[in-house]
């Protein structure tokens, strides 16, 4: 069976649809015929300052939101990155065979280091990537379901895997992204050229699955569309429309020219309020679920003591088979 293996950060406390969209959605599906990993990642997290409180809190609430979007612990491995001290040791091995420069190239460090000025920005931002690298290689993972932002970091493990291979010889598998192209970006409902996400969007920008259904609603209502009235997929010229038929197709599994057709001669409002009341249905299970899960703290900590031992049983022996190819010696 094909591994899959991939990650989110806890520290936006509620998911956003981006997140469920993007990627989440995948982790679902590919429970099925894969042996797959997933993984809140809270190393990842400290990358920028952390509230240790909060920290510690919304990791627990990422887990409960994966188990209530329907993860199922009998048949996927589900953990924290921290129980699994085999990635950070991985990361070192990786930052060794890393290029300065390589690293410097990537999008997201530029992007989040500009936000956090030359003080805040971390050498653990910096090395963010070379984390994930270890991520996704410990596991030997064959697919790595994420959204299009990700495709970077997948890109560099792929590099950085083939690099290490041919200086030790064959260790580690090569990963495809895997990238569904409907939903490899799902954008800011106000500005409609950026993706969704919490750091660069407005509260007003985005659906977070934890919020009030009317939160949601008001917020759906006031997306920015276009002049026009006419409801067509057309990203270029009908950015905001686009995305809107992009998550109603998704959550109703109706195509989008079927939604074309649906609402031919309809305004934007129908879309909308249809939208919304799609976008409540879906929220209102998956809030009371998720709340299910953090009224029962015990029960959801040993689930995540269960698959973190699954996990490094797996990363350990990636783990020493990469520490031997290396030349370390072997403790005995
Ligand atoms: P994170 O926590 O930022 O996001 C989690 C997942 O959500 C996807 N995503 C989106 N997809 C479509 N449209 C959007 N607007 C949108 N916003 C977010 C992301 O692409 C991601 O798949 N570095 C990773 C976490 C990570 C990881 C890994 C992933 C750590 N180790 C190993 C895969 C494999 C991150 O910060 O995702």
């Amino acid at each position: 069976r094909p591994r899959v293996l991939s990650g989110i950060q806890p520290t936006s406390g509620s998911f956003h649809l981006g997140n469920y969209l993007g990627a989440v959605r995948q982790w679902v599906d590919l429970q099925e015929g894969h042996d797959a990993f997933y993984m809140v990642v809270d190393l990842h997290a400290i990358t920028v300052p952390q509230d240790p409180a909060e920290l510690r809190k919304s990791t627990r609430l990422a887990a409960a939101q994966l188990l209530a979007a329907g993860l199922d612990p009998q048949r996927c491995t589900l953990f924290v990155q921290s129980h699994v001290p085999e990635h950070a040791q991985l990361a070192w091995v990786m930052n060794c065979l890393t290029g300065f420069g390589e690293a410097s190239r990537m999008t997201q460090f530029k992007d989040k280091s500009a936000k956090q000025g030359a003080e805040g920005t971390t050498v653990g931002l910096f090395t963010y990537p070379i984390l994930q690298i270890a991520d996704i290689l410990l596991y030997q993972a064959d697919r790595v379901p994420v959204g299009e932002d990700q495709r970077q970091h997948v890109e560099i493990t792929r590099d950085v895997a083939e690099r290490f291979n041919s200086r030790y010889g064959r260790t580690f598998t090569i990963p495809q992204p895997y990238i569904l192209k409907e939903t490899a970006k799902i954008y800011d409902l106000q500005e409609p050229s950026i993706k969704m996400s919490k750091s660069a969007s407005s509260p007003k920008g985005i659906i977070n699955l934890l919020d009030e259904p009317k939160v949601s609603a008001k917020k759906i209502k006031s997306a920015v569309t276009d002049t026009e009235t006419e409801i067509r997929f057309d990203v270029v010229d009908k950015p905001g429309v686009s995305n809107l038929l992009t998550i109603l197709s998704t959550l109703t599994g109706a195509s989008v020219p079927e939604l074309e057709n649906r609402y031919a001669g309809k305004g934007y409002g129908a879309l909308k309020t249809d939208l919304a009341e799609v976008v409540a249905g879906w929220a209102e299970p998956f809030r009371a679920r998720t709340r299910e899960y953090m009224e029962d703290p015990e029960t959801l900590d040993s689930l995540l003591a269960e698959g973190a031992d699954k996990a490094r049983t797996v990363a350990a022996e990636t783990l020493a088979e990469a520490y031997d190819k290396v030349g370390f010696v072997p403790a005995k």
